[in-house]
């Protein structure tokens, strides 16, 4: 498998979440929201969204399209890109501070958290539609096939590092809280 198709595999995943948003919408508009699910979504963003989808775009796809000779149109979409993960750490950071309260029982931000959950709906689907429709299409003609098939060895050690990555930072956290 490409690298490329890879990725495009997570955004389909990505989007199934983002589609699981409209029942939860639904929801907090009748003041029925659930915070679980929302504490779920937070989860799947940081840790698949973020650590695991971003992490090899930046750290790896990125990195290796970054020392090839890109048109300055391909460069300046990848610098958006990366000021777009930027946002939407930003967006998820907001969606799990609203979500806090509200697991506190305050159902004051329902309305909030409705908006918080739309807007990141509608950046990811723009988000992803930009890296499959455009950049991802163009960036297939940087790397010759030997360097894809070093980069797919490249993004399978990174997902085995994610886990262990994500479980040593929550035991820090907690000891932190302990200490
Ligand atoms: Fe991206
Ligand atoms: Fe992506």
């Amino acid at each position: 498998m490409n690298p490329i198709d890879f990725l495009i595999e997570e955004h389909n995943l990505i989007s199934r979440m983002i589609t699981l948003f409209d029942i939860e919408i639904a929801m907090l508009k009748e003041r029925k929201g659930d915070h679980c699910f929302i504490d779920a979504a937070i989860d799947f963003f940081k840790t698949y969204g973020d650590k695991t989808h971003h992490g090899k775009e930046e750290d790896i796809l990125f990195r290796e399209l970054g020392q090839k000779a890109l048109s300055d149109e391909h460069r300046k979409e990848m610098s958006e890109l990366l000021e777009e993960h930027v946002q939407a750490r930003e967006k998820i950071k907001k969606l799990d501070e609203l979500n806090e309260k509200f697991t506190n029982n305050d159902a004051t931000v329902q309305p909030l958290l409705v908006e918080a959950l739309e807007d990141i709906s509608k950046f990811y689907k723009l988000h992803i539609e930009k890296e499959n429709t455009h950049f991802f299409v163009s960036a297939r003609n940087y790397l010759n096939d030997e360097e894809w098939e070093v980069m797919m060895r490249e993004f399978a050690d990174f997902d085995r590092s994610v886990i262990h990555e994500k479980y040593k930072e929550m035991i820090v956290e907690m000891e932190a809280k302990n200490a």
